[in-house]
């Protein structure tokens, strides 16, 4: 079932007030969930967040024959055995990119893995090339078949190996990485992701005994071993540091005095850099943005160019876009990333804003512009968000649906939403 969002908009007045906590996050979480195949014990996980995607992860490690517990309202501890099967499911796995990271573990640690052909999605098609050349670098042999590629380690299992990532794939980077460490011999990763996330994992895996050298460089070394060990350790999620912008962002234009909490600024410099050149005001602590916002505030345009961290993400382009609708000028917007990712401003367009297409990269965004309610529908979680803005910035009444879209990436975002003032309910479709 589907639930909707039904919002009422201040029409540009300041209404918000108050702290909103920020929870872990979603691009972490997932991918540490997935190392658990790694450990030949358990693996205990804290500040998880309760979203979608969680819960399909959960569903996945069933399905392969994991026993997951849910040892608190944010922390889980999950078992891998050695007779898990690992066939990811096809219904679930389509569902969100993010499943594909299980492949690494899987074939490193079972010797063989089924990888249903993943679903592209709303924001570009999502090939996986990437994915099946490294493999077979490792020397994996993989087979096409019907609704699904499956792939074989050696009999003596994967071989460490240079892989040169054509993308700073992030989930390709995590996959490899975590297929490294079980590897024979030594893996290296050229072109690798930066993301924290990914940093803060392979720390996460070196205390459990993995051997990666080169965090937070383009080039990862790991040194394949043995299953790791979780016994004394706790994988903590750090913030998210999505949803932390997307709350500044937020607060930026609807916000008197707004303090985003339980967040690491430093994560996100791109995006407070972009907001401090238009003029916002902020109080920035190692672990809190304070935002300070006065009626009838002006804001400066800005140009913004989505790149892999520490660029500015593309998970923030949505929700910056629409703080660019209210920007007293013209803001040039290049997506650099997914090909997909500027379809949702159609229905920014349909509320009121002024944006001209250049192509499916780049636009202009011309403001301020006034925006009228609308009923709109959440096309992906990061889209869906950015509606939640700016319906709550907008002049009477949206509906949004699709909020499953928007659940796969915030936990009870409407609850923290109106405890900042912001009237915004769920009902059920
Ligand atoms: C991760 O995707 C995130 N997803 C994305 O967040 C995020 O937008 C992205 O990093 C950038 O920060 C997860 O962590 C689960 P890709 P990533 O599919 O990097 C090309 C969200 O909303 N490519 O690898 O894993 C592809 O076309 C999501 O939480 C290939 O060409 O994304 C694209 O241009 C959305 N061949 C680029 O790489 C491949 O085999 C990144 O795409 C794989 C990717």
């Amino acid at each position: 079932m589907n639930d909707i969002f039904r919002i009422e908009g201040f029409d540009r007045k300041r209404k918000l007030a108050g702290t909103i906590p920020v929870k872990g996050a979603k691009n972490a979480a997932l991918k540490a969930m997935a190392a658990a195949v790694l450990f030949e014990d358990e693996l205990h996980l804290e500040n998880v967040p309760n979203i979608e995607d969680i819960a399909r992860t959960v569903e996945l490690l069933e399905q392969l024959g994991a026993t997951v517990q849910k040892t608190g309202e944010h922390s889980f501890s999950i078992q891998v055995p050695e007779n898990a099967t690992s066939e990811l499911s096809s219904d679930i796995s389509k569902r969100f990119r993010a499943s594909i990271v299980l492949t690494g573990p899987l074939l490193a640690r079972f010797g063989s893995v089924a990888l249903p052909h993943p679903g592209g999605c709303v924001i570009g098609k999502r090939p996986i090339d990437i994915f099946l050349d490294g493999f077979q670098k490792m020397g994996a042999e993989i087979l096409e078949e019907e609704d699904c590629y499956r792939i074989r380690a050696p009999k003596s299992g994967l071989q460490g190996t240079e892989l040169f990532l054509r993308v700073p794939s992030v989930t390709a980077t995590e996959t490899f990485l975590m297929a490294a460490v079980l590897a024979k011999g030594k893996t290296v990763i050229k072109n690798a992701a930066l993301e924290p996330e990914i940093q803060d994992l392979a720390r996460f895996l070196n205390t459990c005994g993995a051997h990666i050298e080169g965090i937070g460089t383009p080039f990862l070394t790991i040194e394949g071993g043995s299953l790791l060990r979780g016994k004394g350790h706790v994988y903590t999620t750090p913030p998210d540091r999505i949803e932390a912008g997307s709350f500044v962002i937020l607060a930026a234009l609807a916000g008197k005095d707004v303090t985003v909490e339980n967040c690491r600024p430093e994560h996100f410099e791109a995006l407070l850099d972009a907001l401090e050149t238009a003029g916002v005001k902020m109080e920035v602590s190692d672990t809190s943005i304070r935002v300070l916002g006065e009626e009838g505030q002006v804001f400066q345009p800005v140009d913004i160019k989505t790149h892999e961290y520490p660029g500015f993400p593309t998970d923030l382009q949505a929700p910056m876009s629409v703080f660019l609708t209210q920007a007293n000028g013209e803001s040039f917007v290049h997506e650099t990333i997914f090909e997909g990712r500027l379809n949702y401003t159609e229905e920014l367009v349909w509320m009121g804003a002024d944006i001209m297409m250049l192509d499916v990269h780049r636009m202009l965004v011309k403001g301020p512009a006034e925006l009228h309610g609308r009923e709109l529908k959440s096309p992906d979680l990061r889209a869906g968000i950015a509606y939640v803005i700016a319906a709550i910035i907008a002049q009477r009444k949206s509906v949004i649906h699709n909020v499953y879209n928007i659940d796969r990436g915030y936990e009870k975002l409407e609850e923290r939403l109106t405890a900042l003032g912001a009237r915004i309910v769920r009902e059920h479709e």
